[in-house]
């Protein structure tokens, strides 16, 4: 099924033009992410330059759940027909059959369209944890703490697990500790005067889709006294 759709779309697509002439190359590079799942999907793209496509480009998006050509297709919000993104609300989640995103280019020459096929539960990329801090605990200690990522809608209902790496400055290698699914972790044993490297990135619980990007390091990378 999901085969016979790629090649379909193959098809179609090799055959439009820009300028007159087959420019396969320029058709919009198509991806969609969950990282406020299950508000909404994401979706963006970008487009390959092409020659003589100088001028702007507006882009329709379009999307259909599953892969019957005559299922209904309905507009992928976008803020402006040159915007290179656009938002799938009301998404159906665990549905059996993949929502197609068409995202057709316009140009004079003439139009070119990308297509991306995607199950919600499988393009959830949470953003990565906010507010990372550390504070020295008694006892050659260190705390990490984190917030979910704020634009994760529901950490409640759709929980979040984490995993931690660190690395001690100058050393070569981070090692990773995790999943977890607190919001603190603490680093046992840490050498006195050394400063660490520390970041923390998140994932659904249930493992669907795939690790957020690492956090920025917990600041302020502190240094242990004495
Ligand atoms: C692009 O424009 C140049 C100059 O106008 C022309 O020589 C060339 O054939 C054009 N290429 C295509 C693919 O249309
Ligand atoms: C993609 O969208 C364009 C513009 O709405 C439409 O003309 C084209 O038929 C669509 N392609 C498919 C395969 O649905």
């Amino acid at each position: 099924m999901t085969l016979r759709l790629l090649l379909a779309l193959a098809l179609w697509a090799g055959g439009s033009s820009c300028g007159g002439r087959a420019v396969s190359s320029s058709q919009p590079r198509v991806q969609c992410r969950a990282s406020r799942y299950p508000v909404a999907v994401d979706c963006s793209w970008t487009l390959p330059p092409a020659p003589n496509c100088t001028t702007a480009t507006t882009f329709i998006a379009t999307y259909r759940l599953g892969v019957a050509a005559q299922g209904q297709s309905r507009p992928c919000l976008q803020p402006t027909p040159e915007a290179t993104g656009c938002t799938i609300p009301d998404v159906q989640l665990f549905s059996l059959s993949p929502y197609v995103l068409n995202v057709t280019a316009v140009h004079p020459g003439g139009a070119s369209s990308g297509f991306a096929p995607f199950v919600a539960e499988h393009v959830i990329k949470p953003d990565p944890p906010e507010a990372v801090r550390l504070s020295p605990l008694p006892g050659r200690q260190l705390q990490v703490r984190w917030e979910p990522p704020g634009s994760w809608p529901f950490p409640e209902v759709f929980s979040l697990k984490y995993w931690i790496r660190y690395r001690r400055q100058g050393a070569s290698r981070f090692r990773q500790v995790g999943p977890i699914e607190a919001t603190s972790f603490t680093l046992r044993a840490v050498r006195p005067q050394a400063r660490y490297c520390i970041q923390v990135a998140a994932q659904d619980v249930t493992d669907y889709g795939e690790l957020s990007d690492w956090s920025l390091p917990a600041a302020p990378a502190m240094t242990l006294g004495r």
